[in-house]
C-alpha cells in the first residue's frame, strides 16, 4: 500500500500553478513523539475536531500515510504522505483534481515541538490570496489547539502515577448520591486503573475514566443508554460489559468495574 499521487514526496507532483497563501508557525506543548501519532491518527478527525470534518472514510493507512474519503459519494480525498523524517504533506482532491498541497515540518526543541505549514493552492488569484490565506490560518489554529490539548492529555496519563490500592472507602452512600445529583464527579483510583462513579437511573455504577483505545477521557462522555462514547475517536463501550460496541473493527474493552458495596452505610469499592 502506498500514496495513490505519484511522486507523493515530491514538492508539487502535478505540476500546478500553486500559490503559497500563507504559512503557520508554532510551537506545540508535546513531545515530537505524540505529534507524529496525531498526524498519522486519522480516526480522531470527525470527533476530535468535529466542527472542522462532516465526513470522513477510511480509505488505505499505513507507514507511508493515509487516505480518507470527504464524503459519501467518494468523489473527494484527502491523502497525507509522510515526505521524510520530519515531514508530511497533506493533498485533497475534488473529482480526482487536486485542489491543495499542506506541508508541515516538525521539529523536536525538547519537551515541545515546533511546527511550520505553507499552504499552497492552485489557481488563486492574488487579490483573492490573503483571504484564502486567512481562512487556512483560522482552521489549523482550531485543529492544532484540539490536537495540543488531547496530545498533553495523553501524554500526562502515559506518566502518571496511580494508587496500587486494591480496595477504598468513598464515604456515605447518602452523600455519594447527593453529590452526584448535584453533577459533581467523583473518582477513585484501584490497582492504577483510575474509576469514576456515576448514577444510572437509582443505581450507582462506576467505570473507568481513561478509555483503553489511546487513553482519551471517558469521564468527559455523557451516559447514554447505557454507552460510553470517548470524545477522541468516537469508540463506544457498553458500561455493562465494557465491551466496545463501535467501531466494529475495535478490539479494546473497559477494564472490569469494581464491586461496589455498602458497609454500615458507606460505599466500599473493590477491585475485581
Ligand atoms: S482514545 Fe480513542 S476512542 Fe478513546
Ligand atoms: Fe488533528
Amino acid at each position: 500500500m502506498s500514496a495513490n499521487q505519484p511522486n507523493a514526496r515530491d514538492f508539487n507532483p502535478n505540476a500546478l500553478d500553486l500559490c503559497q497563501v500563507a504559512t503557520y508557525d508554532r510551537v506545540i506543548r508535546a513531545p515530537l513523539v505524540r505529534v507524529w501519532e496525531n498526524v498519522l491518527d486519522w480516526e480522531h478527525l470527525p470527533y476530535l475536531h468535529e466542527t472542522s470534518f462532516d465526513y470522513i472514510e477510511l480509505d488505505e493507512r499505513g507507514e507511508w500515510g493515509w487516505r480518507t474519503w470527504s464524503n459519501a459519494e467518494h468523489t473527494g480525498h484527502v491523502e497525507l504522505t509522510v515526505a521524510s523524517k520530519d515531514s508530511y504533506v497533506a493533498r485533497s482532491y475534488h473529482d480526482r483534481k487536486q485542489v491543495s498541497e499542506i506541508w508541515s515540518t516538525l521539529t523536536a526543541e525538547e519537551d515541545n515541538t515546533r511546527i511550520h505549514v505553507a499552504f499552497h493552492l492552485p489557481g488563486i488569484a492574488d487579490a483573492d490570496r490573503e483571504q484564502v490565506g486567512d481562512l487556512m490560518l483560522g482552521l489549523y489554529t482550531t485543529l492544532w489547539d484540539e490536537d495540543e490539548a488531547m496530545m498533553r492529555e495523553r501524554h500526562e496519563r502515559l506518566n502518571e502515577s496511580r494508587d496500587a490500592q486494591s480496595n477504598c472507602d468513598l464515604g456515605p452512600a447518602v452523600d455519594i448520591r447527593a453529590r452526584l445529583a448535584n453533577n459533581e464527579e467523583i473518582r477513585f483510583q484501584l490497582k492504577r486503573r483510575e474509576f469514576q462513579l456515576r448514577l444510572d437511573g437509582e443505581n450507582l455504577i462506576a467505570h473507568a475514566t481513561i478509555c483503553p483505545h489511546l487513553l482519551g477521557p471517558l469521564d468527559q462522555s455523557t451516559l447514554n443508554q447505557g454507552r460510553l462514547r470517548c470524545p477522541w475517536h468516537g469508540y463506544e463501550f457498553d458500561v455493562r460489559s465494557g465491551e466496545c460496541v463501535f467501531p466494529e473493527h475495535a478490539t479494546c474493552k473497559l477494564p472490569a468495574s469494581p464491586e461496589l458495596e455498602l458497609s454500615n452505610g458507606n460505599l466500599i469499592a473493590t477491585s475485581r
